[in-house]
């Protein structure tokens, strides 16, 4: 059972800063990074974008000067915290708080990329596919979503954990903040999207999936 929407705001206000120590998100944070041409974005779109720890990144180390960063999260701890990351940026960096709906208050065709990390999988499918059409509709044409998500362990040791991760989101979703494992590549595909990239990697035997595609 996926978190209500005021379960997954009660978690992130109070998990807040710890979501930076999520040390599994490293290394598949770096396979996206080194996969989506984001230096080429003049405008990058983030849902639930958490401390703004991906986008202090991009900003600072990958984007151009001009390059513009809006972000949402339904959480205002989180919000708070990527306002505070970004402030140097000042009007470059928008992050707006969201009331949880997979609807995106932006016009259409606005953004050269879509970013959405380890959020996908605490929404249920019928969300999963509402924040896909939404991706689909803000991005440009040739516009990339870039996905990370947890995903099924892809090796012994990897469904271990796996098999321990799902007992305890059965028994309490939000012992594991509410993420549980998907596969991105069965709700990105035709004809709506080209997938370029599409990788799971294990880290401290967590196993995420790192999604690229072009919007046709
Ligand atoms: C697991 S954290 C990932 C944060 C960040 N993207 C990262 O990779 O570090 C999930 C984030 O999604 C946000 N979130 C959860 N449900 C949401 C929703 N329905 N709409 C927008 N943000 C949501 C949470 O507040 C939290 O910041």
């Amino acid at each position: 059972m996926t978190l209500t929407h005021n379960q997954a705001r009660d978690f992130y206000d109070r998990f807040g800063k710890r979501q930076d120590y999520q040390f599994y998100a490293a290394v598949p944070s770096s396979k996206l990074m080194a996969r989506a041409n984001f230096e080429e974005a003049e405008s990058i779109f983030e849902f639930g974008c958490g401390t703004g720890r991906f986008a202090a990144e991009l900003l600072a180390d990958v984007t151009s000067d001009r390059t513009t960063y809006t972000g949402t999260d339904i959480s205002g701890t989180m919000v708070a915290l990527t306002q505070q990351r970004l402030k140097q940026y000042g009007a470059r960096a928008q992050v707006n708080i969201s009331d949880g709906k997979p609807l995106i208050r932006e016009e259409n065709e606005a953004f050269d990329r879509f970013v959405c990390n380890y959020v996908l999988d605490l929404l249920d499918t019928d969300a999963i596919g509402t924040v896909l059409n939404e991706a689909y509709r803000i991005l440009k044409p040739n516009g990339l979503i870039c996905l990370i998500s947890l995903t099924h362990g892809n090796s012994v040791p990897a469904r271990l954990v796996e098999t321990i991760w799902t007992w305890l989101y059965r028994i309490k979703a939000s012992l594991v903040g509410g993420c549980r494992p998907i596969r991105l590549g069965e709700f990105v595909g035709s004809p709506n999207w080209r997938v370029e990239y599409l990788h799971s990697v294990s880290s401290f035997g967590i196993t995420s999936e790192v999604l690229v595609a072009k919007r046709l």
